[in-house]
Order: C-alpha cells, then sequence, then structure tokens
C-alpha cells in the first residue's frame, strides 16, 4: 500500500489531481529524514503570489496531518491567517513555519522522530481558490539507510527463490533483505533493476529509473514497481539484499596464475583469509570506492569485479560491481576476491 503511494508519487514530481472533496493538489512530494534531523516540508505560494503574499490578510495557511484511517477527518495542528499563527496538538512547538521569504509557508518539524512519519498537506486558501499541496514524510532512524542495496539472484539462475530462500542467501552474501525504504532510497540514488526481488516486508518489487520495453514499457514512469504481497513459500522470484558496513578486509589476491573455483578458495585459505562474498563487494565497492577491473570468483561461485570509476573496457558508461555470471568452476580464466574478517 504504502509502496503503491510512493510510485504514484513518484519523488519529487509535479502532479496534478483533484481531490474526492474538490480541492485541488497542485504538488505531491516525498520527503525523507533521519531521526534527530530538522526537516522542512516544502509548501510554497506561486503565481499571484506577489499581489498577496504570505503573511498578509486574506491568506490562510493551514497545516495539517492525514490521519491513517481515511474514514477520519485530519486535523490541523498549525494555522497561519495573516499575520496570526496558531498551532496545536502533537507537535508542542517542534513544527514551525519556515517563512524565508512572502512565498514561503514550509513547514519544519524539529529532531524528527520516527512517528512524524506519515502524510501531510499543506492548505493554502486565497480567498478565491484553495490549493492543496500533499507531502509524504519518511523518518528512518540515523544510519538505517546508509548502506549499499544490492540484487541477488543464486547459480540456479533468475527467480528461483521464495522468501525463506532469500533470506538465506542475503545471509549468504553477509548482508540482509532489504527493506522498501532501502530500495526506495537506492532508487533516488539511480539504481535501476529490471528483475524483480523479495523485500524483508514480503512484497516483490523492482526499481525502474529508465522506463524501457522490457522493463514495464518505455511509455511508463520511472519508480518502484510492486507486485505486492507473494506467497512466501510458492512464489519464486530474485532478492534485493543490503549491506551497510565492511567488517574485515577486502582485496584482490596477487598471484601470478589464473584460478578454478576450488584453487580460488583454497588460495585464499592460504593466505590467512577467506574467498569474499558478494556482500563485501558490494560494501568494499559502493562504501570504499574499491575500484578493480580484474574479475575474479566469489564464494557463491560468481565472478565479478568492482568499477566505481568507469574507463575503457572497465565498465565504460557507469560505477557498478559487473557480473560475468556463474561459469564452470574448472574453468582457468579469473582471479579471486579474498576477506579478512576484523
Ligand atoms: C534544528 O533547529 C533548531 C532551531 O533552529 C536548532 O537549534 C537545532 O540546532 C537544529 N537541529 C539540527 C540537527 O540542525
Ligand atoms: C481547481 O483548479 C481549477 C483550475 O485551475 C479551478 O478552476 C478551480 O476553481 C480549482 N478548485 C478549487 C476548489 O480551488
Amino acid at each position: 500500500m504504502l509502496s503503491l503511494l510512493y510510485s504514484a508519487l513518484l519523488s519529487l514530481t509535479l502532479a496534478s489531481g483533484v481531490y474526492s472533496d474538490g480541492k485541488n493538489i497542485s504538488v505531491s512530494t516525498q520527503v525523507f529524514a533521519s531521526t534527530g534531523s530538522n526537516v522542512t516540508l516544502p509548501c510554497r505560494l506561486n503565481g499571484d503570489s506577489d499581489i498577496m503574499p504570505f503573511g498578509t490578510i486574506g491568506i490562510r495557511v493551514k497545516w495539517s496531518r492525514m490521519p491513517e484511517d481515511e474514514t477520519l477527518e485530519e486535523e490541523p495542528f498549525l494555522v497561519v491567517l495573516g499575520l496570526h499563527t496558531k498551532s496545536f496538538g502533537e507537535f508542542n512547538g517542534r513544527a514551525v513555519m519556515q517563512g524565508a521569504d512572502v512565498n514561503d509557508a514550509s513547514l519544519v518539524i524539529m529532531d524528527a522522530v520516527a512517528s512524524d512519519s506519515g502524510r501531510y498537506r499543506c492548505e493554502v486558501d486565497k480567498g478565491m481558490e484553495d490549493v492543496v499541496y500533499e507531502v509524504s514524510l519518511q523518518v528512518e532512524e540515523a544510519g538505517l539507510l546508509n548502506g549499499v542495496v544490492f540484487p541477488y539472484s543464486p547459480r540456479l539462475g533468475r527467480y528461483n527463490l521464495n522468501f525463506h530462500d532469500a533470506e538465506q542467501a542475503c545471509v549468504d552474501q553477509d548482508a540482509v533483505v532489504a527493506s522498501f525504504d532501502q530500495l526506495f532510497q537506492a532508487w533516488r540514488g539511480g539504481f535501476d533493476w529490471c528483475n524483480a526481488g523479495w523485500l524483508i516486508d514480503g512484497t516483490v518489487q523492482y526499481p525502474v529509473t529508465k522506463p524501457r520495453e522490457p522493463c514495464g514499457g518505455s511509455g511508463s514512469n520511472a519508480g518502484v514497481r510492486t507486485y505486492g504481497q507473494r506467497d512466501k513459500s510458492n512464489s519464486r522470484y530474485d532478492v534485493f539484499c543490503f549491506v551497510s558496513q565492511l567488517e574485515g578486509v577486502f582485496f584482490w589476491l596477487e598471484q601470478p596464475e589464473r584460478l578454478t573455483f576450488d584453487e580460488a578458495v583454497q588460495a585464499c585459505a592460504d593466505n590467512g583469509a577467506e574467498i569474499a562474498k558478494v556482500g563485501h563487494m558490494y560494501a568494499a565497492w559502493k562504501l570504499h570506492g574499491y575500484d578493480r577491473c580484474d574479475a575474479g570468483w566469489l564464494a557463491d561461485s560468481s565472478v565479478r569485479y568492482p568499477i566505481s570509476r568507469p574507463r575503457k573496457n572497465c565498465s565504460p558508461t557507469q560505477a557498478a560491481v559487473r557480473f560475468l555470471g556463474f561459469p564452470d568452476k574448472k574453468q582457468k580464466l579469473y582471479g579471486v576476491y579474498c576477506f579478512k574478517p576484523q
């Protein structure tokens, strides 16, 4: 439900629509914040506001929070009428009008807490017309979104994991199944992936930043697409894993020859380390800028290499962990990435 909303809101895009109560929504916005921060929910008066700037008699701004239960009336907690401001309700002085200039009716919520998450409305009543701005706020524990989301499918191939397999697959990569918010954040950062994967809430989704024919059609919008809740035992997809830190040292093993998979495992062990997992490579790449243009075995018997400085012959167009698949384990064509836990 929440994710459908996010897809519809499409982060920061302008949308026009008419509410069931006849009010026009002129802007829908998605705002992310971490706990403890001061977060601004945008609401600007524009157009004819030179004539009737905010702060003059005749304009009323009302901020309210939309109740979860849609049958309930929303209750305003901040009303500004001309030069008078009145605030009441749950925020207890934590919510103030930003008022950076005459057109600025944005709200600042100070010292945000997780329970501030929800939908807010800024209603600007200019007498003749009534405009509604809607802002969806998501407050996350600080740090929860700092990490990297990566798609995973096993050696068996695409769409082979039920939910429980998916959880295990991420654990096997020293990671966890990603949350929707983590995937959404990754999508905002440009993550685009055309295969659907499990998330920790039991939904199956995929992030599209560049709509195109095989991924929902080129005429469709960018967004995180959802298949909704799926049967955790019988539905099979890929998974999105999340890793937030690298708890050890990730390195390319310098050695004279290319190795089979078994030799690669042994070579890391001979060097007092273990063969690295997919989560280690993503963490090293994303969180530490690790860059190496050599294809190496990883613990799941896949072959990959991490590029953070795109260049000719090494992922020329984008920073990425390149994936060469799951080659025959006997092939002696690759090196190895190792990991030494702290
Ligand atoms: C939030 O705003 C208040 C009031 O302006 C300020 O005292 C406080 O330092 C701010 N907090 C953060 C985390 O910026
Ligand atoms: C909604 O917008 C239309 C066109 O901009 C306008 O004619 C109408 O009066 C607006 N409705 C409300 C309730 O403000």
